[in-house]
């Protein structure tokens, strides 16, 4: 250990999104693993309302599985602005992930842990994040998008219909901007169709109809900026008829299967696209990149495809995340040591860039 000071590590959980008591487990999973010796912790709660708060640790309470989100409201640019400090956002979905709260980040000016505003906005936004796969050529389920202006359109059904007639009979639908499959639902048919829209509709304006695909659930840690490292890859069996808010978070409901049993060639294919996707979607720092694989699919360029990329994944005690590293030697708080040193490295990259003009005439 270096015998500067240590590092001032901020904490924040929480937020205006409704994956805010998500976030509150993986923060108490987070500020339970963290390195005592190595950083002075500032652990930062964000009410529904807005409100920061610094919040007392209550990660030595035995019963305790979620910091609450207590103690005296402060101004989050004198948290931000004290010198030597890296925030660590453990926030998930809108106002956290998705680039808002990176550029407050970028604006102060202090090295946070995770991806930028861009990457962040492009990796939450379902219908961007799959615009730019498509565009880079990374398999994915075939899909479709709404904005809810459409909705009252005359057209609209016979639009239902042909999406349909183009993706199939069953369908995943969901809000672009949303996780841990809130709003998410299955439908069969335009009927069902219309009214799992207007559910998705209730958490975004714009809406994915995804044709549902006969897949595995693979995920996998992807470690990094320029330098990239994976961890040991995941599988999650869902046990509803897909992976719910429910499997996601009630220990023992979904199972997880770290490593997964793959081929080695899909084993390969599974890193190279989990790789392509993270570069394509400008993630940095850390991301896990969820796939559909069937070994079997007729087309192999569609054995294995991307469903999504999170950028802020979960870090409760049955996340994939954490368990994929803790499978590839790294435990928790190692983790965490090395989003920090990615930070500060990226934040360093950054400082550098010019902003000033160089001139490219030779003015003597
Ligand atoms: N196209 C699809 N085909 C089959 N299952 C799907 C499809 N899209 C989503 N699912 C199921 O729904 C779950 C949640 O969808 P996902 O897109 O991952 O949303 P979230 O961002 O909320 O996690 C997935 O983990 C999977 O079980
Ligand atoms: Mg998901």
């Amino acid at each position: 250990m270096p015998a500067t000071s240590p590092i001032h590590l901020v904490v924040l959980f929480g937020g205006r999104s409704a994956e805010h008591d998500i976030s509150r487990v993986s923060a108490f999973n987070v500020l339970r693993s963290v390195d005592r010796d190595r950083y002075d912790v500032t652990p930062i709660g964000i009410e529904r309302d807005g409100t920061w708060r610094r919040c007392s640790d209550n990660t030595a309470n035995a019963d305790a599985t979620a910091i609450e989100i207590d103690g005296d409201a402060v101004n989050p640019f004198d948290v931000l602005k004290s010198p030597g400090t890296v925030v660590f956002p453990v926030l998930h979905g809108p106002n956290g992930e998705d680039g808002t709260m990176q550029g407050l980040l970028e604006v102060v000016g202090v090295p946070y842990v995770g991806s930028g505003v861009l990457g962040s906005a492009v990796s939450m936004d379902k219908a961007m994040a799959k615009t730019v796969l498509g565009a880079h050529q990374i398999a994915q389920p075939h899909w479709r998008s709404i904005q809810r202006y459409q909705v009252d359109q005359p057209d609209f059904d016979q639009m239902l219909d042909a999406i349909v007639d183009e993706l199939g009979e069953e369908l995943f639908v969901k809000p672009a901007n949303m996780g841990s499959s809130i709003g998410v639902s299955k439908a069969n048919g335009a009927t069902e169709l219309r009214s799992a829209i207007d559910m998705a509709l209730n958490y975004d304006d714009i809406v994915i109809i995804e044709e549902a695909v006969t897949a595995r659930e693979i995920e996998i840690a992807v470690l990094g900026n320029e330098e990239l490292s994976l961890g040991s890859i995941g599988e999650v069996r869902p046990a509803a008829d897909f992976y719910d808010y429910e499997d996601k978070y009630s220990d023992g409901v979904a199972d997880v299967v770290i490593p997964a049993v793959l081929s080695p060639a899909i084993e390969a294919a599974v890193r190279e696209t989990a790789v392509a996707a993270y570069r394509a979607l400008r993630a940095e720092g850390l991301a896990r990149v969820d796939l559909f694989v069937n070994e079997d699919h007729p087309e192999p360029s569609r054995r294995v495809m991307v469903n999504e990329i999170n950028t802020l994944p979960g870090f409760t005690q049955i996340s994939v995340y954490p368990q994929s590293w803790e499978h590839a030697g790294v435990s928790h708080s190692d983790l965490i040591d090395k989003l920090v040193d990615l930070a500060l490295q990226r934040h360093q990259r950054m400082s550098a860039h010019h902003v000033d003009v160089i001139s490219t005439r030779d003015d003597q």
